[in-house]
């Protein structure tokens, strides 16, 4: 991207336009690689995933594999998974449980902790000098959790996880630090590949509920939510540090039919407990929180069926990219540990239903996801000139939305979540990064 193309851009997005031709340009696919996903940090996994030592899992962060491990004195530890000997991918399962890890290529083992522990034939062969203390697996430059979610990093000079999220703190104090012993994870995450860009993902999630009565026709029909087409728009969309964002819907009324989302009234207390009144306030009102941490993990918290005729679920999901059309996409599904198995089962029925890789909302989302990027990559809708207006529209709340000072969580609360505030901090905070090492002649 040039001077001019970026001055051009720059003033695109101040008006709530996007160009179309950077959803899926691949230069620009390559910059956020560089830019973003090599500088922010990434989700990995959560804490209970590793439960003993010796548990572990595989994950990728963007381009590289990880292997996330839990040693001998409880500690967990992500390490590039690849050996140290010729570089091949050292941990080839999803998920296991080890006493040590032994490379399948030339049988390479090393401990809990990456340590090389076991050279086949060793000195005999590597003579009397090589100290296998060099050659351990590398570790993710930076490891960081909040509220047992695991994120990496790969820039050693990035700010910590938590200045990261910023006010997302208060929100994630809500939804996973509301009960004694936290959340798990329930089975092994969905995993499946769409045709999409990360970024239209991100901003579906973080930023739209306005697709919801449109897009999810079939959850009307089948009187899982109301008719009335602004529906998804009660409550506030809250603009965030970084890039994030939060939907908190309500409904008309401004209250969810079910006081904490329907959660067993015994636990009750409990919340009332471990967050503040502020934090009670928004949660004991909230149907569903929907939103995201930028770049690519989002969340939904919800009452299955809306009207509260099911349990409620949160999941967490990664928008991996895998080049600038393409995606895997990984669910994970949570629940408060404290609760009782019989509300548990019946909570991670509800999401099957709905989301996840055979989810019915999950299916109609990824259907317009994958259009959006057979629509934006023909010469028309690629062409940088200002021939046409070649941009698509955020301008949903652009001049006529003011914040509500009165809502009682932190960020920017606007009181509809039919507006464009979030994705269009997104937009700025993506572009702030992706130009962030250009010339400073070149900025304009
Ligand atoms: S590549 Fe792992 S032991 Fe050779
Ligand atoms: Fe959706």
């Amino acid at each position: 991207m040039n001077a001019k193309e970026l001055k051009q851009v720059k003033e695109q997005l101040k008006e709530g336009h996007f160009p179309q031709w950077m959803v899926t340009d691949p230069d620009i696919y390559k910059l956020e690689q560089d830019k973003i996903f090599a500088k922010t940090w990434l989700f990995i996994g959560h804490e209970s995933e590793v439960k003993e030592p010796g548990d572990y899992v595989t994950r990728m962060m963007a381009e590289d594999p990880v292997l996330m491990m839990k040693n001998k004195q409880g500690e967990i530890n992500v390490f590039l998974n690849s050996c140290s000997h010729r570089g091949t991918r050292l941990c080839t399962e999803d998920y296991g449980n080890k006493k040590a890890h032994t490379c399948p290529y030339h049988g390479w083992t090393y401990s809990l902790d990456g340590d090389l522990i076991g050279v086949v034939a060793g000195n005999k062969v590597f003579g009397e000098k090589m100290d296998k203390g060099d050659w351990g697996l590398r570790p993710i430059p930076r490891v960081e959790s909040y509220q047992g979610m695991i994120f990496g990093n790969l820039d050693p000079e990035a700010e910590p996880l938590e200045d990261y999220l910023g006010n997302m703190k208060w929100y994630f104090d809500i939804m996973l630090g509301r009960s004694d012993g936290g959340m798990e994870v329930w089975g092994v995450p969905h995993r499946w590949v769409a045709k999409a860009n990360w970024k239209m993902t991100s901003e579906n999630f973080a930023a739209d509920p306005y697709h919801v009565q449109t897009t999810h026709r079939s959850a009307v029909e089948l009187e899982l939510t109301p008719k009335d087409p602004m529906y998804a728009s009660y409550g506030h969309q809250v603009v965030l540090d970084n890039g994030h964002g939060i939907n908190v819907i309500t409904s008309e009324t401004g209250r969810s039919r079910l006081k904490y989302q329907g959660m067993p009234e015994d636990m009750w207390p409990m919340f009332e407990r471990n967050l503040t009144e502020n934090q009670q306030e928004v949660f004991s009102r909230v149907t569903n929180f929907v939103g995201g941490v930028f770049p690519n993990l989002s969340f939904i918290s919800t009452q299955s069926g809306s009207e509260g005729n099911g349990h409620n679920h949160l999941n967490f999901r990664v928008w991996r990219p895998l080049g600038p059309d393409k995606i895997e996409i990984l669910v994970w599904f949570m629940i408060d540990k404290a609760l009782p198995y019989e509300f548990k089962k019946k909570s991670y029925r509800g999401f099957l239903n709905t989301f996840g890789a055979a989810g019915t909302l999950e299916q109609d989302d990824t259907e317009n996801w994958a259009r959006i990027v057979e629509a934006s990559q023909g010469k028309m809708a690629r062409d940088r000139s200002l021939n046409y207006n070649n941009v698509i529209n955020y301008l949903m709340g652009f001049d006529n939305l003011e914040p509500d000072k009165e809502f009682p969580g932190p960020g920017t609360a606007y009181p509809s979540c039919y507006t464009d505030h979030i994705a269009r901090s997104m937009h700025r905070y993506w572009l702030s990064l992706i130009t962030a090492d250009m010339e400073e002649e070149e900025k304009v």
